[in-house]
């Protein structure tokens, strides 16, 4: 059985105050929930502030980035090593505002996600066609490449150990959200194309989260699908009454 994960992405938001109140606020609400894991992604800045509200919780902290060198002169990147240091146990790869804006390429993507497996920490692989992609027809073959591409070369362990994150790029802070069943489609075609690769068991394994535009209103029914494994969060996760609603979606 898969567990779900419900992460929020606060993206360039919040500053270390807000921070620390939005998740002295948010952990206080979720100390009951059992029925899936939570992770929380703030801003660089704000990891280590962020650790010491979370650290020995059931909320647990994520980066939104890592390079892949261990150390090196690599000017306002940050290593593996540094967001473990801070407490991290997640961090996303690959987010499609990093590819739109900062060059991001499925090679990239590789190599962070394998840096983040060599220091310990699960990687969130992040996959989505844009609108005129879906609008080409071409939605499967693209995320077919992101696949391929940017999670080449897994081995067996680490095959069902990593998370996936499908965000259709056209449904991410638009308000527009896939339908269950557009989700729900491209969640089974993901999966069936990681059996493809990697086998059964750790097709079984994988978690796919669905990102862009997730709601209060729309979390149950997403999570309700049966390739659905949990969500990315980009707006609702930075209040903790709304992110809280969306974490308790059962
Ligand atoms: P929104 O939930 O704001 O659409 O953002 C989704 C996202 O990009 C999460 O990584």
């Amino acid at each position: 059985m898969r567990r779900p994960l419900i992460a929020g992405n606060w993206k360039m938001f919040k500053t270390i105050p807000e921070t620390v109140t939005t998740l002295t606020q948010l952990k206080k609400n979720v100390a009951d929930v059992h029925h899936c894991e939570i992770a929380v992604c703030p801003p660089f800045t704000a990891l280590a502030a962020a650790w010491g509200v979370l650290k020995g919780t059931n909320v647990h902290l994520g980066a939104q980035n890592c390079h892949w060198e261990e150390k090196g002169a690599y000017t306002g990147e940050v290593s593996v090593a540094m967001l473990a240091d801070a407490g991290c146990k997640h961090v996303i790869a690959g987010h499609s505002e990093r590819r739109q804006y900062f060059g991001e390429t499925d090679e990239s993507v590789n190599k962070r996600m394998f840096a983040a497996l060599k220091g310990g920490l699960i990687p969130i692989v992040c996959i989505g066609e844009t609108l005129q992609e879906r609008e080409k027809g071409v939605t499967f073959s693209v995320l077919e490449t992101q696949v391929k591409k940017g999670m080449a070369g897994l081995d067996a362990r680490q095959s069902g150990q990593i998370v996936i994150a499908y965000e259709p790029v056209w449904a991410i802070g638009t308000g527009k959200t896939a339908t269950p069943q557009q989700a729900e489609e491209v969640h089974a075609f993901i999966r069936k194309l990681y059996a493809d690769i990697y086998g059964s068991l750790a097709s079984e394994n994988v978690r796919v989260l669905y990102g862009g535009s997730v709601k209060p209103e729309n979390v149950s029914e997403l999570m309700q699908q049966k390739n659905i494994d949990g969500g990315l969060v980009g707006g609702a996760s930075l209040e903790a009454e709304t992110f809280t609603k969306i974490i308790k979606y059962k």
